[in-house]
C-alpha cells in the first residue's frame, strides 16, 4: 500500500474545477442507451463512442477521471496507444469499475447485493498495472414498501468495504458508491433518511474492515424526491438536505465526495451541484462523476454517424464545462442558454 500515490491520486480526482467522467457502462446498459439513438451496439461502436469521448478537444480541463469498464480498459485510443496510458497522457486519472453488478439477496422484496469480490485481489494487480488508478463499485438501495431493510444496507456496506480494502491495499483509491435510488414515490424526507442509514452503514462497515478514510472517495447519489412524488424538492432543498446528511455521516478526514447523476436531468444534476459546492465551509471538496448528466446531449447529437462526431464532442465539452463550473459553485443558468 503506497500511501503516498493514494493521497496524490484521491488529490487529483477532486482538483479544483474538474470531475469524474463515468463512462463504465455494462455492455449491456451500453446496449439500452445506443438503441435509445438507433445505434448497434458492438465492442466496435462502444470503442468509437468513448474515444469520440475521450479525444474531445479541451475536455482535460474539467476531467480528473474516467471510469473505464474492463472491456475499454483494453481497446486502444485514437492514437494507438491503450485507453489507460491515452488518458494519462492528458493528466486524466484512469479508473475502472471492478464489480460485477448485483443480485437479489434471499428473503427480501428484491433486494440487491453487489457481487464481485472472488478474484478481485488478482484483479486489482492487474488493472494496477494497465494503469488504472482508482476503482468504483456501486451497491444500489431501493426506497419502497418496508425496505431497504437492515439486511440490504448490512450486505452492501460488508461488500463495499471489503473491496474498499483490497483496493488500497493495491495502491488503488476505491471509490465507494452507494447509489440509493431515486425510483418510486417516495418523499425527499425519506430520501434524506435512507441516505443517513446507508452512509451511517457505510462508514461503520470501513472502520470494521481498517480502511483508511484519508484515501477513499466517496460517490454518492443525491437527496431527491422520489421520481413519482407530486412534491419535488427544489434546488435549494435538495442541497441543504444532502450536505446535511454528508456532514452527520462522512469523515471531515476523507479526501472529497463525487456524486453520480442517477436520472436526474442534465441541468438539474449540474445545478445541484452548483448549490452544494458555493456552500461555505464544507470539510471535503464535492464535485461530479456523472455518466447520464455528461453524455446525454453527445449521445443524442453523434448517433453513430461519423458527420456527427465534432458536434457531439462539442455538446459533451459543454457538459463538462458547465458541471466543471459547477463543481466550485460558479455555474449560472444563463451560461446555459449562452453556450446554446
Ligand atoms: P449516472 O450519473 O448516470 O447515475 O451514472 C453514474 C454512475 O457511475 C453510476 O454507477
Amino acid at each position: 500500500m503506497d500511501k503516498a500515490l493514494l493521497s496524490k491520486t484521491a488529490a487529483a480526482m477532486v482538483a479544483k474545477g474538474r470531475g469524474v467522467l463515468a463512462a463504465d457502462e455494462s455492455s449491456g446498459t451500453c446496449e439500452k442507451r445506443f438503441t435509445s439513438v438507433g445505434v448497434e451496439c458492438t465492442e466496435d461502436t462502444r470503442r468509437t463512442y468513448r474515444n469520440l469521448l475521450f479525444s474531445a478537444p479541451g475536455v482535460e480541463q474539467y476531467l480528473s477521471g474516467v471510469i473505464l469498464f474492463d472491456e475499454t480498459a483494453r481497446q486502444k485510443a485514437p492514437d494507438g496507444s491503450l485507453v489507460p496510458q491515452y488518458l494519462a497522457k492528458k493528466w486524466i486519472l484512469p479508473g475502472i469499475k471492478v464489480d460485477k453488478g448485483v443480485a437479489n439477496i434471499p428473503f427480501t422484496a428484491e433486494e440487491k447485493v453487489t457481487e464481485g469480490l472472488d478474484g478481485l485481489q488478482k484483479r486489482m494487480k492487474e488493472y494496477f498495472d494497465l494503469g488504472c488508478r482508482f476503482a468504483k463499485w456501486r451497491a444500489v438501495i431501493t426506497i419502497g414498501e418496508g425496505i431497504p431493510t437492515h439486511t440490504c444496507l448490512y450486505a452492501n456496506a460488508h461488500a463495499l468495504a471489503r473491496y474498499a480494502a483490497i483496493c488500497q491495499e493495491a495502491s488503488i483509491v476505491p471509490m465507494i458508491e452507494p447509489e440509493v435510488l431515486l425510483d418510486g414515490d417516495h418523499t425527499v424526507e425519506r430520501s434524506e433518511e435512507v441516505h443517513e442509514e446507508a452512509l451511517r452503514a457505510t462508514y461503520a462497515a470501513m472502520a470494521a474492515y481498517k480502511v483508511s478514510v484519508e484515501h477513499l472517495i466517496l460517490k454518492t447519489s443525491m437527496v431527491v424526491s422520489g421520481k413519482d412524488n407530486p412534491r419535488q424538492a427544489g434546488v435549494d432543498e435538495v442541497a441543504e438536505r444532502t450536505v446535511r446528511v454528508l456532514k452527520r455521516t462522512v469523515p471531515a478526514a476523507q479526501p472529497g465526495i463525487v456524486f453520480l447523476s442517477g436520472g436526474q436531468s442534465d441541468e438539474a444534476a449540474t445545478a445541484h451541484l452548483n448549490a452544494m459546492a458555493a456552500m461555505k465551509g464544507l470539510p471535503w471538496p464535492l464535485t461530479f462523476s456523472y455518466s447520464r448528466a455528461l453524455q446525454n446531449a453527445a449521445l443524442k447529437t453523434w448517433r453513430g454517424q461519423a458527420g456527427n462526431v465534432a458536434a457531439a464532442q462539442k455538446a459533451f465539452h459543454h457538459r463538462a464545462y458547465m458541471n466543471g463550473l459547477a463543481s466550485q459553485g460558479k455555474w449560472r443558468a444563463d451560461l446555459e442558454k449562452q453556450a446554446a
